[in-house]
């Protein structure tokens, strides 16, 4: 399986990185999502080229010619709710005719101490992706539990010709879940891969909360009933 990190060449992606990453830029809300959207734009550019394409003629007022150009109807782009929403538009500016899906999928903590997280996946709304290119993007790929269940429901929707799973930054171990879950001719996109994750299961140095950054904190009041509910179920 492929995993190709962006980060390994310089671009002007680093500047949008590093925005990201900074605390004093991560005040501004909408610049957040702006750079989470343009990774998007940049990683949708990147994977265009690995694309299958074939020539098509196209009539100008003054002449044809021979353009290659992918197949209509042949991308289906799929997020986990709710940071990959800027991600996803980001993929969707390029691939503006892909139909689309979307997985709502959240972590919750399992043990009181917070060192281990479940994922809670509730939603899905997909079209059939059998013999299609499937792009599941995702902006943190740190436990991989988030990927791997959006992967297993949307799987259930037919096998899809060719996976690109695309993250902004993963964690290794992360990268390692989700190789599992995958296909082996799939690929892995990364604008950044950090160290490692820390003791909460945040990526280090990371940039934080992916989703909070993006449209601001959520209740926890909500989360604790999931979790109680997850150790009831664990216990049972
Ligand atoms: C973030 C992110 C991923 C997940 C990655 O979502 O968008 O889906 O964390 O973590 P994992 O690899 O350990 O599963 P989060 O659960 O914070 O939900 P949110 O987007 O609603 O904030
Ligand atoms: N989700 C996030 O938003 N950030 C992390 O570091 C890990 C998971």
């Amino acid at each position: 399986m492929k995993v190709i990190n962006l980060s390994e060449q310089n671009s002007v992606m680093n500047h949008f990185m590093a925005e990201l990453r900074d605390k004093s830029y991560q005040k501004n809300r909408a610049l957040f999502r702006h750079n989470v959207e343009r990774i998007g734009e940049i990683m949708a550019y990147e994977l265009s080229k690995t694309l299958e394409y074939k020539p098509k003629t196209v009539k100008t007022p003054l002449g044809t010619l021979d353009i290659p150009l992918t197949k209509e109807g042949d991308m289906v782009i799929a997020t986990v709710l709710r940071a990959g929403l800027p991600f996803h538009q980001g993929f969707l500016n390029l691939f503006d005719h892909a139909d689309n899906a979307f997985v709502s999928a959240y972590r919750m903590y399992v043990n009181r101490e917070h060192t281990e997280v479940g994922v809670h996946a509730e939603y899905i709304a997909t079209p059939s992706v059998k013999g299609r290119t499937l792009l599941i993007v995702d902006p943190m790929l740190a436990t991989g539990g988030s990927l791997a269940a959006a992967i297993d429901a949307l799987l259930e929707a037919g096998k899809p010709k060719k996976i690109h799973v695309c993250c902004v930054i993963a964690a290794p171990e992360g990268i390692e879940v989700v190789k599992e879950a995958l296909p082996e001719d799939s690929t892995i996109w990364c604008a950044a891969i950090d160290e490692g994750m820390n003791e909460h299961k945040y990526i280090v140095p990371g940039f934080g909360d992916c989703g909070d950054l993006c449209f601001g904190e959520k209740l926890q009041s909500f989360r604790k009933l999931v979790e109680k509910e997850s150790r009831r179920n664990l216990k049972a």
